[in-house]
C-alpha cells in the first residue's frame, strides 16, 4: 500500500480528465523566433514532456511591449497563433491538459526591447531597485517606468482578453493567468510598486482590480473553470513588497473562491524566480493560502516526488509541479514511476540557443508513462 503513488491519481480539472497530479509548470526557455514566433525545437521540447498529466506552457506575452527577453514566444498575432498549434499538438500527444501562461512584465522591461524604444510601464513610476536588467550586454539598471494610465490599462485588459481567444485558437485548453514573480499583475497587487491614487491603487479592494478586470475579460473568451491564476505570495524577488502580504494574498485568495477558476497555482516562499533562496521572513505557509481556496491547488517549488506526495498526502496540493526537474528529465513522470535516477541540470542552454540543454536530456525509455 505505501508503495502506491498519490501522483499518478487521476484528476478532474476544468471539466478534462488529468492522468497524473504531476505538472509541467511554465519555463521560459527562449526559443521562439525573434518575434516571438513558436519554433519546430519547441514542438520537439513539449512533446517530449508530454507525460505530465497538466502542461503549462512557458510565459506568452500578450503584446510585443509585455516583453522583457528576446526569443519568448507571445500570444498577439496571427502568425505565432498557427505556429503554437503543432506545438500544442505534439504537448497533447500522450493526453496532457494543456494551458497557455499568459504574461505582461511590466516594469520587469526594458527601453530596450520596447517596439517604440521608449520606457517600459508599470501600475507607477517605482523602478526597481536591487536587481539588474538581464540585457545581451550585461547587466544593466533598472529604468523608472513610466505609469499606465486608465485608457492604457484598459487596452492591456484587453490584450489579455485578445491573447486568451488567440490560445484557444492554437489549440489550448486553457489559460493561466501570470500574477507571480513581481511581473505586471503582481506588481499591482503589491503597495510597494503600487501608489497610484486612483481606483487601482491603494485599498485592497483597488489594487485587486487590475487581477480581477483581467479574469472578467478573459472570461468572455473561454469559461472561467478553463482559467488558472498563479501567485508567488512570500517572495519578494523582483522588489515586490508590500506593507501587508498575508493580508494582501489571503484576501486575494478568498477572491478567487468566487470565481468558478481551474486552479490556483502557489509558488513556494523559497524560490525567488527560477533559483531557491532562503525564505523571506514574512513568508506565508502555502499550506495556509492553500486551505483558504475552496477549488483546485497547485504547488510549485523546490519538490521532489517525495515532498510532493507529501504535499498530496497532507491535503495542501492537489497537484504538483516540477520545473527544473523536467528541464532534465523530459520523461519525469515515467522515472517518478519507475523510481529510475534523475538528471541534474546543466547550466547551459537553459535560456536561449539551440537544442544544446534543451531537448537535449534523452528519456529512459521511449514510451514514457
Ligand atoms: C528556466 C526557468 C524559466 C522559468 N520561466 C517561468 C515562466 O515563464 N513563468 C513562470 O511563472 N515561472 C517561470 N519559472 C519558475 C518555475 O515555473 C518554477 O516556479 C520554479 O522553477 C520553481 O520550481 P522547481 O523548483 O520545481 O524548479 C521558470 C523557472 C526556470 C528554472
Amino acid at each position: 500500500m505505501e508503495n502506491r503513488s498519490r501522483l499518478f491519481d487521476s484528476l478532474v480539472v476544468g471539466g478534462q480528465p488529468l492522468r497524473n497530479r504531476i505538472v509541467l509548470p511554465p519555463l521560459t526557455r527562449s526559443r521562439a523566433t525573434v518575434d516571438g514566433v513558436p519554433t519546430r525545437l519547441m514542438e520537439e521540447y513539449y512533446g517530449q514532456r508530454a507525460g505530465a498529466g497538466l502542461v503549462i506552457s512557458e510565459g506568452a506575452v500578450i503584446t510585443p511591449q509585455a516583453s522583457a527577453y528576446a526569443r519568448v514566444p507571445g500570444l498577439y498575432s496571427a502568425e505565432q497563433v498557427t505556429a503554437w498549434r503543432p506545438v500544442v499538438e505534439a504537448a497533447k500527444r500522450d493526453g496532457a491538459v494543456v494551458y497557455a501562461q499568459l504574461w505582461h512584465v511590466g516594469r520587469q522591461s526594458h527601453s530596450s526591447v520596447q517596439p517604440d524604444g521608449l520606457l517600459p510601464k508599470g501600475p507607477s513610476a517605482v523602478p526597481i531597485t536591487g536587481y539588474q536588467y538581464r540585457s545581451p550586454t550585461g547587466r544593466i539598471p533598472y529604468e523608472t517606468p513610466r505609469e499606465l494610465t486608465t485608457p492604457e490599462i484598459a487596452e492591456i485588459i484587453k490584450a489579455y482578453g485578445t491573447a486568451a481567444r488567440n490560445a484557444v485558437r492554437a489549440g489550448f485548453d486553457g489559460v493561466e493567468l501570470h500574477a507571480a514573480n513581481g511581473y505586471l499583475i503582481d506588481q499591482f497587487l503589491n503597495d510597494g510598486s503600487n501608489h497610484r491614487t486612483d481606483h487601482y491603487g491603494g485599498s485592497l479592494e483597488n489594487r485587486t482590480r487590475f487581477l480581477h478586470e483581467v479574469i472578467s475579460e478573459v472570461a468572455r473568451h473561454l469559461p472561467s473553470e478553463r482559467i488558472g491564476v498563479r501567485l508567488s505570495p512570500s517572495s519578494d524577488w523582483m522588489d515586490v513588497h508590500d506593507s501587508d502580504k498575508r493580508t494582501l494574498y489571503s484576501t486575494v485568495v478568498r477572491q478567487l473562491n468566487d470565481l468558478g477558476l481551474a486552479y490556483l497555482h502557489l509558488v513556494e516562499p523559497e524560490i525567488a524566480g527560477s533559483t531557491t533562496v532562503d525564505s523571506p521572513a514574512d513568508s506565508i505557509p502555502t499550506a495556509e493560502l492553500a486551505a483558504l481556496f475552496d477549488g483546485v491547488v497547485i504547488v510549485t517549488g523546490g519538490h521532489d516526488q517525495a515532498s510532493g506526495e507529501q504535499l498530496l498526502t497532507d491535503g495542501t496540493a492537489d497537484l504538483v509541479g516540477f520545473g527544473r526537474l523536467f528541464i532534465a528529465n523530459p520523461d519525469l513522470p515515467h522515472r517518478f514511476r519507475t523510481r529510475a535516477p534523475l538528471e541534474p541540470v546543466r547550466p547551459a542552454g537553459v535560456y536561449g540557443g539551440g537544442p544544446e540543454g534543451y531537448t537535449d536530456y534523452p528519456a529512459l525509455a521511449a514510451s514514457g508513462t
